[in-house]
C-alpha cells in the first residue's frame, strides 16, 4: 500500500477534525502544519492518533518540498494567498500528488476564478472536500433505492439543511473575511448535497444542469441587541455596522439533460439553531418513494442530571456545537466518519495514488460558489435568478454580495 504524506494549511477546528477521520484511513501519514496559532496541541493529538511524528513548519513553501499532499484547511479569506504560495513552491520544484480545498472553494466567482488560474499552472489533481456528500447515509440510500430509481425514476425533490447556534471562531462571522453569513457558510454544503441527492445514478455529480434559483436571507437572532453585543463581546464583531445572515432557505430548480425533467432542491440553513447541537438533514422524495435523514437521531443517549453536570469533560466530545451540558443529550460517538470526513479522505487518497478523478474537484467547488452567489443575488433582488440567461451568467462571474462587503445594512433587517 502507497503512503501519502499529508502538509497541512490551517491548524485549527477542522484540522482537527481531519486528524480524527485520517486515522480510520490507512496510507496515510501528517508530516507537518502551517497555522498562524500555536500547534502544540494539534501536533500531540495527531500523534497520539498514530497519524506520524507532525512537525510545525514556517510556512507553506517550506513544508511543500517534503510533502504528496497538501490540504488547505485554512479561513475562507486565506484562500488565493495560500494557493498562490503552494504555486509557487511546486514551480521552484517541489513535486505534489494531489491539493485538497476544504468547503466552501472561494467567497465569490472571481475568487475562485483566480484559484482556478493559478492552480492549472502547475497541472496538479485537485479534490474540493463536500464532506455530506461523501456520508455513509447518502451513499446508502444510493445504494438502497438505486434500482428503485432505475425503474420509477430518479428522484424529484430534494430538501436539505445544516443548522447549529453559530460559528466558533470570530472570523466567521465576520461577512468580509469569510465571505457573508449562513449561506457562504453552509449553504454550500445543503446546495451541493441537494443537487447530488437529486442525481440520477451512476451520473456524475454536474449531471443535472442547474437553471433557477431562488434565496430568502434573514438575520433573526443576531441581529437582535442583545446577541449582537455577545458577538462584539466574544468575536469583537459588530453587527450594527457589518450584519450577515444568520438564516436562509432557498430553492434551486435543475433539468435532467436526457429527459428534460425539471426537479427541485430545498436548502435550509441557520446559525440560530437552538438545539442540542449540530443537525444535518436530507430528505427526497421520487414517484413512489422517499428517504429520510436526520444526524441528531443517534442510538445513543445519556442523561445528565444537574447535580452531575459539573463533573461532565467536554460537552463538544457529544457532538458538534454541543450547546447543552445536561439533560438528556444525543451523542454521535464517530462524528468524523457520520459526516463524510472519512470517506472524503478515503476518495482523495485513492484518486492521487491511482490517477483516477475524485468525486469532487475544484472545477466542482467553483460551481457550489456559482450557485452560492445566485443565492444572494436573489435575496438581494427579491427575485428568482435564471442561470440560463448569458447576462446574468456574465453578471455572477464579478458579482460580491453587498453583506460580503460588509454593506449587509442594507439588505438585512437590524432590530433596534
Ligand atoms: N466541512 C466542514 O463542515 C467544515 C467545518 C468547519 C470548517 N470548515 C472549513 O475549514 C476552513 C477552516 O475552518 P476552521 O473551522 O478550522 O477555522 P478555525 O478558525 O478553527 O482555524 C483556522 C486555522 O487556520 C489558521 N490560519 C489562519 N490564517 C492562515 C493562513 N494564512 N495560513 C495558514 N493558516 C492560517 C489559524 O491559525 C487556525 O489554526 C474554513 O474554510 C471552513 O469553512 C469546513
Amino acid at each position: 500500500m502507497q503512503t501519502l504524506r499529508y502538509g497541512i494549511v490551517g491548524g485549527g477546528f477542522v484540522a482537527q477534525f481531519h486528524c480524527r477521520a485520517l486515522a480510520q484511513v490507512r496510507g496515510i501519514e501528517v508530516v507537518g502544519f502551517v497555522s498562524k496559532d500555536p500547534l502544540d496541541k494539534l501536533l500531540a493529538f495527531a500523534r497520539e492518533l498514530g497519524l506520524g511524528e507532525p512537525r510545525a513548519f514556517p510556512s507553506i513553501r517550506e513544508m511543500v518540498p517534503h510533502v504528496d499532499v497538501v490540504a488547505i484547511f485554512a479561513p475562507n479569506f486565506a484562500r488565493v494567498e495560500v494557493v498562490e504560495e503552494l504555486v509557487e513552491a511546486v514551480k521552484a520544484g517541489a513535486k505534489l500528488r494531489g491539493v485538497i480545498c476544504e468547503k466552501p472553494f472561494a467567497r465569490n466567482v472571481a475568487e475562485g476564478r483566480r484559484i482556478l488560474e493559478l492552480i492549472r499552472q502547475i497541472s496538479v489533481p485537485t479534490a474540493y472536500f463536500e464532506n455530506q456528500i461523501h456520508m455513509k447515509c447518502i451513499k446508502a440510500v444510493r445504494q438502497q433505492l438505486g434500482p428503485v430509481m432505475q425503474t420509477m425514476g430518479p428522484p424529484l425533490l430534494a430538501r436539505s439543511g445544516e443548522e447549529h447556534a453559530g460559528p466558533h471562531s470570530g472570523w466567521f462571522w465576520d461577512p468580509t473575511r469569510q465571505g457573508g453569513g449562513v449561506t457562504s457558510d453552509m449553504g454550500c454544503h445543503c446546495l451541493a448535497v441537494g443537487w447530488y441527492a437529486l442525481t440520477p445514478p451512476g451520473k456524475s455529480p454536474r449531471f443535472l444542469q442547474p437553471q433557477l434559483v431562488s434565496a430568502d436571507l434573514s438575520l433573526l437572532k443576531w441581529g437582535q441587541p442583545r446577541w449582537r453585543k455577545e458577538l462584539l463581546d466574544r468575536y469583537g464583531v459588530d453587527y450594527s455596522r457589518t450584519p450577515a445572515e444568520d438564516f436562509a432557505t432557498g430553492m434551486v430548480t435543475y433539468r435532467n439533460p436526457d429527459t428534460g425533467q425539471l426537479v427541485k432542491a430545498q436548502f435550509t440553513v441557520s446559525w440560530m439553531y437552538d438545539k442540542m447541537g449540530l443537525r444535518l438533514s436530507l430528505d427526497g422524495i421520487g414517484p413512489g418513494y422517499a428517504f429520510e435523514m436526520n444526524t441528531l437521531r443517534s442510538p445513543l443517549e445519556v442523561f445528565i442530571g444537574d447535580v452531575a453536570a459539573a463533573g461532565l469533560a467536554d460537552t463538544e466530545l457529544a457532538l458538534e456545537k454541543a450547546q447543552a451540558s445536561r439533560g438528556l443529550l444525543a451523542v454521535q460517538p464517530n462524528e468524523a466518519d457520520l459526516y463524510g470526513y472519512t470517506d472524503e479522505n478515503v476518495d482523495a487518497y485513492e484518486a492521487f495514488c491511482t490517477g483516477r478523478p475524485p468525486l469532487l474537484d475544484w472545477e466542482y467547488g467553483q460551481e457550489i460558489t456559482r450557485l452560492t452567489m445566485a443565492a444572494y443575488l436573489s435575496a438581494e433582488r427579491r427575485a428568482t435568478v435564471d442561470l440560463t440567461d448569458p447576462k446574468t451568467a456574465q453578471e455572477l462571474e464579478n458579482y460580491v454580495p453587498l453583506i460580503q462587503q460588509g454593506r449587509g445594512g442594507e439588505v438585512l433587517h437590524l432590530p433596534s
